[in-house]
């Protein structure tokens, strides 16, 4: 079972922001330390370019305290935060991703097509854990976008996520991350027992998978931003090349209810997203979230129903993949992606979590 002292670990170290000791429930950073490099103790925020000591404080006063913090802030908040204009804020954004390219931690802006071509032969992917699904998905859940899962309740969502935070944690030669998963659970469904059965029903080590894990059960909307704005501290403490939200809309879909805030309720979803976008590219992680479904009662053919969010989270997920429940098989399908073709497949759930269906493995066995 998963050590939940671990919270007297943010009293050690300098977790200035107002996130709650308790946010976090578990962590021993038993991820291998070699797989995410530690940015952070390289540069120091007063080495990027227009940055004394007086700026260097107001940003640690707001939160700010490494390159890349700096890096994936929006320069709106941070115009707040250190009480200047939005041009002084924007250009220390800039600078901050210019030193990160300089010292080669952040792409280049301008790239030929083939150089982009390895680059992107280079990325991680991360098993599902069924070859269905990994299929669909070309070689798994890739670092530097977010993929989205959505579909109706039981579809599979959930038991998703808990068995990528199994496989991430596996070594690369195995189809993992090598690497720990920041765990954010909006909907108080994640269960540690369900992680230790997945783990042990495929040979793996359950506890060093657990203390790979670190959850945060979030309660409102708000407390989920502050989350999401925090976040590179996360993933750096937690050497995470995997962050799981599932799921992003409940929170903000539960509390802006009626019409006349809906316009807020994606103004908010919106930056929040912008956020996740910068944080996986900046940190090369991969972000998987989930969705729920709504009714489209416009929809004269086919399938009425379809992600809820609109716009706003349809055009941040770079992949989206609609579950479905049929009997006790799932559908996959991918929905929307810049290269996969469109096409569906099907799994099931398991003890093992995400699996192939039986026939599936069997025939694969030459049966
Ligand atoms: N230990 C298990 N062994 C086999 N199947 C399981 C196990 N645990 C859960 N399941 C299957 O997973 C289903 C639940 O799926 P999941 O929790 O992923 O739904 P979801 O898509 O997240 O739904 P929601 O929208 O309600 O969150 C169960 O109905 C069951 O069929
Ligand atoms: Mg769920």
């Amino acid at each position: 079972m998963a050590d939940k002292k671990s919270s007297d670990r943010f009293k050690d170290e300098d977790m200035t922001a107002s996130m709650s000791n308790e946010d976090l429930e578990i962590s021993n950073n038993n991820a291998d330390s070699k797989t995410i490099p530690t940015i952070i103790d390289d540069l120091d925020i007063q080495d990027v370019p227009g940055i004394g000591p007086t700026t260097a404080k107001k940003l640690r006063d707001g939160g700010i305290l490494t390159v890349m913090d700096l890096a994936v802030a929006s320069s709106e908040e941070l115009s707040v935060e250190i009480n200047s204009s939005k041009e002084s804020a924007a250009a220390f954004i800039i600078a901050a991703q210019q030193l990160l390219r300089d010292s080669n931690l952040l792409d280049k802006e301008f790239v030929t097509a083939d150089v982009a071509l390895e680059k992107r032969k280079s990325l991680l992917r991360c098993t599902t854990g069924s070859k269905a699904l990994d299929k669909l998905l070309l070689g798994g859940i890739e670092t530097q976008a977010i993929t989205e899962f959505y579909g109706e309740f039981g579809s599979g969502k959930s038991q998703i996520c808990h068995t990528l935070c199994v496989m991430a944690h596996q070594p690369v030669e195995m189809g993992g991350f090598g690497s720990g998963t920041i765990y954010i659970d909006t909907e108080g469904t994640f269960r540690p027992e369900r992680v230790d059965q997945i783990a042990a029903s495929r040979g793996l080590d359950p506890s060093s998978v657990l203390k790979s894990i670190a959850v945060c059960k979030v309660y409102n909307s708000s407390h989920l931003e502050l989350i999401i704005k925090d976040l590179g501290k996360y993933i750096t403490d937690y050497k995470s090349r995997l962050v799981v939200i599932d799921s992003i809309i409940s929170l903000h879909r539960a509390e802006f209810a009626g019409r006349g805030t809906l316009a807020d309720r994606q103004q908010r979803l919106n930056t929040m997203l912008h956020k996740i976008i910068r944080l996986a590219e900046i940190y090369n992680i991969s972000v998987v979230i989930t969705n729920q479904v709504q009714s489209s009662p416009d929809t004269f053919f086919g399938d009425p129903t379809k992600a809820a969010g609109g716009n706003v989270l349809g055009h941040a997920s770079t992949y989206r993949i609609y579950l479905r429940k049929s009997g006790e098989n799932r559908t996959a399908k991918m929905i929307d992606s810049p290269y996969h073709p469109y096409s569906d497949t099907k799994f099931t759930v398991t003890e093992k979590g995400a699996d192939d269906l039986e026939e599936e493995t069997s025939s694969k066995r030459g049966k």
